[in-house]
């Protein structure tokens, strides 16, 4: 492996000198030379071997995103383009998020982006602190499961937030079980769930509900939960910074959970995952990558209750099918999507 690392490492070095050597035109020039902050920046951040093309192209995937990936490419895959911005974005709660929704920074593979023309932030630069974080995952689903319970305790004890810990009713962790072939993350609590300590159990939760079973699901076969875990006053959309305090909580519930497909509802859980400042019209239709698990992204429930056209439901239970299809699994007789 290091003898690979070396030798690829030289080639990049002669190719570059060749290149400079040889004359390039200005094109060529600038776009080596981005290559070559960029490979600078990912040796930074500490990754120290690339590889010439996915490990899904052309070769047996070695991650189930990729077997995934290959699955889909080889059945029928998803709409290539995803549907234009229409400015209408899916966040939750009357979100202030859909302005900045396409307002993409960057472009590239960062963010676990495994299929896609988002602009996609860099790791880290949305929630640094937070990508340090990581802790032993036990081997056994027991070992897990007492983890999480400790998890959700530490979380309970949480006060990063000093006006979600003052106006909360009680911490809100999530529900359903270690291995989950779905872990459904929304945005955060509402009153309902602040109220009951489950998410997703209002209005909008009964219509995750009755999607998850119209997939073949049991609300109880797959996970759900949110990038917050505290409610924020009045409904409203979380902050940055929220998102970034509650995030490590998160990917630690996502490491012991070991869900199989991820699909993430709404902006929040879409910027959160994918590291992006773009917005869930823009990123839906495709499939990604969070840390080797394939993910989805579709508007929140909560934005098809407001949307009268009912396009967006439409719009969800594209992405719904092209998540089963992705997953191997049946999609429901599409004599039904009409009454979805
Ligand atoms: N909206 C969310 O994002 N999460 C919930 O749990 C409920 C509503």
């Amino acid at each position: 492996m290091a003898e690979e690392q070396g030798e690829q490492a030289k080639q990049l070095v002669a190719e570059g000198r060749a290149r400079e050597e040889g004359g390039m035109s200005e094109a060529d020039d600038a776009i080596w030379r981005q290559l070559r902050c960029h490979m600078e920046a990912l040796r930074a951040w500490g990754v120290q071997f690339v590889p010439r093309q996915p490990p899904w192209v052309g070769s047996v995937p070695a991650s189930e995103a990729g077997r995934a990936i290959a699955r889909l490419a080889t059945e029928g895959g998803p709409a290539e383009s995803s549907p234009a911005a229409s400015g209408v974005e899916g966040a939750e709660r009357g979100s202030d998020l859909a302005a900045s929704a396409s307002a993409g920074v960057g472009s590239g593979s960062a963010g676990g982006a495994v299929s896609s023309e988002a602009a996609v932030v860099p790791v880290g630069s949305l929630f640094a602190d937070a990508a340090g974080e990581v802790s032993e995952v036990p081997a056994s689903p027991e070992g897990r499961r007492k983890a999480l319970v400790e998890l959700a305790l530490e979380v309970e004890r949480c006060r990063r937030c000093e006006e979600l810990y003052a106006t909360r009713t009680q911490t809100v962790f999530g529900t359903g079980p270690l291995d989950a072939e779905i872990c459904f993350v929304g945005e955060a609590p509402g009153a309902d769930e602040d109220r009951q300590g489950e998410p997703f159990v209002g209005r909008a939760g009964q219509l995750l509900t009755r999607i998850i079973e119209a997939m073949g699901f049991k609300r109880e076969e797959v996970y759900i939960c949110n990038i917050l875990k505290c409610r924020p006053p009045g409904n409203r959309t979380p902050t940055v910074e929220e998102s970034r305090h509650c995030f490590p909580y998160f990917q630690r519930q996502f490491r012991l959970v070991r869900p199989k497909y991820l699909v993430a509802l709404g902006n929040t859980a879409v910027r959160a995952l994918l590291q992006t400042t773009a917005g869930v019209t823009k990123l839906r239709g495709r499939v990604y990558e969070f840390q080797g698990v394939p993910l989805i992204c579709t508007y929140h429930p909560a934005a098809l209750l407001r949307d009268p056209s009912g396009k967006m439901k439409r719009e969800t239970w594209e992405d719904m099918k092209m998540l089963l299809r992705l997953m191997g699994r049946p999609v429901p007789n599409p004599r039904q999507d009409n009454n979805r």
